[in-house]
């Protein structure tokens, strides 16, 4: 079978995300073009400059912007059922209670797995329509053992990457004993799940686990080789950024309550701040201080948080806006943020950028620059999306 390459070309401004450019935030080149074969970007450079000959399929961008596929490094779509009654009630007054989880634990055990897979299938297609190229999900609807290898599965299967968060919530048979729960979430669990993942999460939060039960999650995860990450101060301050960055977490997530100390931390650290704007304009709470975060010199990814409780969205594009409107990011920072910083997320370097060897993952926008994304809110400027260099089409 001949393999045949791709050319998109007139991107009146394509995102690159290659810092080697030197020019803005976002490696803008004007004009520009891009050149794919078998999955991986060839050439990257002005359309004036292509070489002769490239391109056996050639795309006139047509003064389109063109950028990196989003990368959604934050997700739970392995669940039944849904919250939306939970939902209804939060808008005359009730607020967002962690507790909801166990209501999707219940309708996901008991659930058939073809079940779980077609609803992750539907939820995954649904974020490639509006732009998501890569993807994580995790388990954490399960909580036993089977449960949560069935979670595992399913998300490693459907996603491209995927995490286990036995550590969500304590499930109600283990009420009066938390610590039991951790230890059956440390040993037996992530025994059984450790090989369908890369990533090990934990909830550290009031209501979930403490600071002392993060930390063995964590440790645990690392001795069998799996990247850490924190569910760390969602609905107050508390400890869980100062237990993402002490263990090395790759990424600490929500980050909505900071106090000063934290910020330095994630400054002065590698750890990643993953920002879910989402989630705060669902559960009508505060927003995380993104621009404080970049000021101090944090790395700050954004993602969806996609789940049935907290924010059953699988939009990049309105993470992107929200972030722009609440959290203080410019729109080239959510941009950034949505596509190279969800790849540090995952601890990648072949997605979320386009340069020569890195995926073909790459959105055309009906609109002239990456702005437009924050400034057209809820419009679907996605235009065109290619996944592996594979043309999926148009997003509607
Ligand atoms: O990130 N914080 C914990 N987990 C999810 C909520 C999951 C749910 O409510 O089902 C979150 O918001």
């Amino acid at each position: 079978v001949a393999v045949t390459s791709t050319a998109i070309v007139h991107a009146g401004q394509l995102v690159t995300n290659d810092e080697t450019r030197g020019g803005d935030l976002l490696g803008s080149v004007r004009d520009g073009a891009v050149v794919f074969e078998a999955g991986r970007v060839q050439w990257v450079g002005e359309s004036a400059q292509l070489p002769q000959g490239a391109g056996d399929t050639l795309v006139d961008a047509e003064g389109r912007c063109v950028l990196p596929g989003f990368v959604d490094s934050h997700s739970h779509l392995v669940f039944a059922g849904d919250r939306v009654t939970d939902f209804v009630a939060s808008t005359t007054g009730a607020s967002y209670e962690p507790a909801g989880i166990r209501s999707t634990v219940r309708a996901t055990r008991s659930a058939p797995t073809e079940t779980l897979a077609a609803g992750a299938r539907r939820l995954r297609h649904e974020a490639l329509r509006s732009g998501t190229t890569t993807m994580e999900t995790k388990s954490g609807y399960g909580l036993t053992t089977p449960d949560e290898v069935r979670g595992c599965a399913v998300a490693s299967d459907v996603f491209d990457d995927a995490t286990f968060l036995g550590a969500h919530v304590v499930p109600e048979e283990f009420d009066d004993d938390s610590d039991a729960y951790v230890a059956l979430v440390t040993g037996e669990m992530l025994a059984a799940c450790s090989e369908l993942v890369r990533f090990v999460d934990v909830f550290c939060e009031r209501g979930a686990f403490d600071e002392d039960q993060a930390r063995a999650v964590l440790r645990a995860g690392a001795a069998v080789g799996l990247h850490g990450k924190v569910h760390a101060n969602q609905l107050e301050e508390g400890p869980g950024v100062l237990v993402a960055v002490e263990e090395g977490a790759l990424t600490a997530d929500h980050c909505t309550y900071l106090s000063g100390h934290d910020v330095d931390l994630l400054a002065s650290g590698t750890t990643v701040a993953t920002l879910l704007p989402i989630t705060e304009f669902a559960t009508r709470t505060a927003h995380a201080d993104g621009r404080r975060l970049l000021d101090a010199g944090a790395r700050v990814a954004l993602a969806t948080n996609c789940n049935p409780g907290s924010s059953y969205s699988t939009s990049m594009p309105l993470a992107i806006a929200l972030a722009v409107r609440h959290q203080g990011l410019t729109p080239d920072q959510a941009i950034a943020a949505a596509t190279k910083g969800g790849a540090a997320a995952l601890g990648r370097d072949d997605v979320g950028v386009l340069r020569v060897g890195a995926r073909a993952d790459v959105v055309v926008l009906e609109a002239p620059s990456p702005a437009y994304l924050a400034y057209r809110p809820g419009v679907e400027l996605v235009a065109r999306i290619f996944k592996d260099g594979v043309d999926v089409g148009a997003s509607h």
